[in-house]
């Protein structure tokens, strides 16, 4: 299977991160929209309008799926790039709910979800889970982490701060949902913060089982053939894939 992996910016390394970790493909291409990051503060229409911009990417290569690494994008634009794609295209919001139901015991389990103020706005994510039954649900637009992430800042006193700024008031929660790209690379700094309590629910990870579940992936690939797109300074993109990715 070759597949493209599609998000705002350099984030959605962290989902190639998880499918290179898995051996799941044998060739992955990657689009970073990096001249128009971050898509996390800006409306619906033009989430939609960007989305399929990069469908329209995608066209050029002959890929059998399309993962959207990019929360806000899963959030707001599947419908509407799957009606624009002829191939199959997988968002990360479903499988992390999925992953967080398979993750919790009760339905009072507290549920912390955190991503982007338009990922939030969307409850993309809350409306499915308390549909499902949860009832303790703390959405959080965490955006500070986004801009922190990208400077390198994984810990330390100012991500502290950032923490504390959002979380301070919160009971500690049983399950967090990462619900942006940048945050599994401060999930350590956030585990630490709530003392090791919380279930993390990772974008990669969930989607990783999503695919071994519903498509039929039954061979692994000792390498994956990684190619890098971006709409600005792809050098800059791969700088950041060499690091995440340890190439
Ligand atoms: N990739 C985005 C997400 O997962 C975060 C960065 C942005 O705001 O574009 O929601």
């Amino acid at each position: 299977m070759k597949i493209g992996v599609f998000d705002s910016g350099v984030g959605g390394l962290s989902v190639v991160q998880s499918l290179v970790e898995h051996q799941l493909f044998e060739e992955i291409i990657y689009f970073g929209d990096t001249a128009r990051v971050p898509y996390g503060v800006k409306d619906k229409n033009t989430i939609i309008r960007y989305a399929l911009e990069a469908v329209e990417f995608f066209k050029n290569f002959d890929i059998d799926l399309l993962i959207t690494a990019c929360n806000t994008v899963s959030a707001y634009a599947l419908d509407e790039m799957r009606e624009y794609s002829q191939f199959d295209i997988v968002g990360v919001v479903q499988p992390g709910i999925i992953a967080t139901e398979n993750a919790l015991r009760s339905f009072e389990s507290e549920i912390l979800i955190i991503g982007t103020q338009a990922t939030i706005a969307s409850q993309a994510y809350e409306k499915p889970l308390q549909a499902y039954g949860f009832t303790n649900i703390t959405s959080k637009a965490t955006g500070l982490f986004v801009p922190m992430v990208e400077e390198n800042i994984y810990d330390g006193p100012l991500l502290h701060a950032a923490m504390d700024h959002y979380f301070h008031d919160l009971k500690t929660p049983d399950a967090i949902i990462l619900g942006c790209t940048h945050f599994p690379l401060i999930a350590n700094a956030i585990t630490r913060y709530f003392k090791h309590h919380a279930t993390m629910i990772h974008s990669g990870e969930a989607i990783v089982q999503y695919l071994q579940q519903h498509y039929d992936i039954d061979q692994q690939f000792n390498t994956t053939e990684l190619k890098f797109f971006a709409s600005e300074n792809p050098e800059g993109l791969k700088k950041v894939a060499r690091k995440w990715l340890a190439l």
